[in-house]
């Protein structure tokens, strides 16, 4: 599937297709980055968005070798233990990282120790990378946030931590989270959210209008790749 302009949303007909070319885009980023430098670094969303995604992935992709090449990263996670099903790589490892063979190297986030910590002990494993993300997967909420930087929330002004620990809003199922911070976002080489659902309509045509109280409009870059459904996509066509 080829890529739309630098700007303009990828619209695919619903989840199922969206899911395929997704992957499509995952396996691209994957051979271009260890042509280039030998690994790639993948950030996985969390949330419920990704999982036809991920399920996709394992489903036709779980031998490809460029698995073995690959660090797995992710965006943020709930702080609770790994067994648990609000757990975003409970998630990931469910319908993807447990069929991969070769299998790829995962950096948790480890949400059972203190956030703090566990924020800390993530900022050095960006660190400890050294390199730009080469792909990262992002999902969006209702409200705009993105990972776990939810609009006003002071961790939208971070510009030293790569990790930060935040606590979401009270609508929020798990409310201890850690998070990428916005240079992460920044100095990735792309960025992908992935959107499905009419309920996502408007926090997608905010963002992609440039509402700054949002995470996505704060980065400095106009190529944030987007892939919606027809009905996340909405009112993008008309933004
Ligand atoms: C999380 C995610 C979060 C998610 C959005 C959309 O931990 O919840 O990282 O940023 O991507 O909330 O979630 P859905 O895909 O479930 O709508």
């Amino acid at each position: 599937m080829s890529s739309p302009p630098v700007g303009e949303p990828s619209v695919v007909r619903d989840a199922d297709a969206l899911a395929d070319a997704a992957a499509a885009r995952v396996l691209e980023a994957a051979a271009r980055a260890i042509a280039q430098r030998g690994r790639f670094g993948l950030a996985l969303a969390g949330g419920t968005t990704p999982r036809t995604l991920y399920a996709r992935l394992a489903a036709r992709h779980a031998s490809d070798p460029s698995w073995a090449r690959t660090t797995i990263f992710f965006g943020d996670e709930r702080c609770v233990t790994p067994d648990r099903p609000e757990s975003n790589f409970r998630m990931a490892h469910e319908t993807l990282l447990v069929h991969l063979a070769p299998r790829p190297h995962v950096q948790r986030i480890r949400g059972e120790i203190a956030p703090p910590d566990a924020a800390r002990a993530y900022d050095l494993v960006l660190r400890e990378w050294g390199d730009a993300l080469d792909l990262v997967l992002l999902g969006i909420g209702e409200d705009g946030h993105t990972a776990s930087l939810f609009p006003g929330d002071p961790a939208l002004d971070e510009r030293e931590r790569l990790a930060c620990d935040v606590l979401a809003p009270p609508e929020q199922a798990v409310r201890p989270r850690v998070t990428v911070t916005l240079p992460v976002l920044s100095a990735a080489r792309e960025l992908l959210v992935l959107a499905t659902g009419a309920a996502k309509a408007d926090a997608v045509r905010r963002s992609r209008a440039g509402d700054t109280t949002l995470p996505l409009p704060r980065l400095a870059r106009d190529d944030i790749g987007w892939m919606l459904d027809a009905a996340a996509a909405g009112d993008a066509r008309s933004g």
